[in-house]
């Protein structure tokens, strides 16, 4: 591959989020990785720059993977072994704050882990090797704070009163079932802003893949916290992914050129290279 049809950056997309726009298809891959196949084949394409980028939808092309069943290790081993350097994820999410409105964009700086321990989150399970990841800043930082005047523009330009809401909280649930109202409220309480169920393990993976990765988060609903509102249901959050979706085509579409420009400013997308290096505990004899 030429240096300038490199694919450094990575997408995946969430629910609604199957396709990106303005894009010149160059090729599927679909490549087995030792933990198996990706959610979906991996689409490259390019923009019409020339820069090329790798899609991936991380519920399947026709969203029929659940959460809790999304083969997390495979889809970032294959990025990675495409050459991606950092991820750009797209997700639905549910707001836990009044001024976080459906149809609001957030770039979240932390998580808390509320998966129940079924997914399969580190890619030394199963070997001999010990490895504990430094995750104390679960995103990347740089690239977040790269984003965050980008998306802004991109909103202000054509998000229609979309906002963007920086340095947040996302829990990140089990599912698939909604939270009850007890739980949404003790999330508020824990310092949650956000809440989905696809950060985790992705964000742990790229860490331990030392690949940069931001979270891009779109508000569909409430959650299940405002006393005075119906519970949050699937129809409500159908009504505004679409929405979502079509305003994070544009966000990409915008951004994405530069972002692979940017590749070797300031390790924008190379910020977790060699992050491991002190991760693995040596063995004593
Ligand atoms: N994804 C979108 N809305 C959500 C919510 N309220 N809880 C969990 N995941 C979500």
């Amino acid at each position: 591959m030429s240096e300038e049809s490199k694919v450094l950056v990575g997408v995946i997309g969430g629910s609604g989020l199957y396709h990106l726009d303005n894009l010149t298809l160059i090729k599927q891959v679909n490549p087995e990785t030792p933990w198996g196949f990706p959610s979906s084949p991996i689409t490259i394409c390019a923009l019409p720059s020339g820069t090329q980028v790798a899609f991936l939808a991380r519920h399947g092309a026709g969203h029929t993977i659940a959460p809790s069943a999304v083969p997390a290790r495979a889809n970032i081993a294959a990025l990675k072994s495409l050459g991606v350097r950092a991820i750009l994820a797209f997700s639905a999410v549910g707001s836990l704050r009044e001024e976080i409105a459906p149809g609001d964009f957030v770039l979240p700086s932390q998580i808390i882990d509320r998966t129940k321990g079924v997914r399969p989150a580190s890619f030394f399970e199963g070997t001999s090797v010990v490895a504990h990841a430094s995750f104390g800043d679960p995103f990347s930082n740089r690239l977040v704070h790269w984003l965050e005047s980008r998306v802004a523009g991109v909103l202000a330009a054509h998000g229609a009163g979309a906002k963007l809401h920086t340095d947040k909280c996302v829990v990140c649930m089990e599912g698939p079932q909604f939270s009850t109202r007890a739980e949404s409220k003790m999330y508020r309480q824990w310092g949650g802003d956000i809440i989905n169920m696809s950060v985790l393990p992705e964000a742990k993976l790229a860490r331990e893949a030392e690949l940069g990765y931001a979270l891009v988060a779109t508000a569909t609903d409430y959650d299940s916290w405002r006393e005075a509102e119906d519970s949050v249901t699937a129809a409500d959050v159908f009504k505004v992914l679409q929405n979502n979706a079509q305003l994070s085509r544009t966000v990409a579409a915008t951004i994405l050129d530069e972002l692979h420009g940017a590749a070797e400013e300031g390790g924008i997308l190379t910020e977790q290279v060699g992050s491991m290096k002190f991760s693995i505990m040596p063995r004593s004899e």
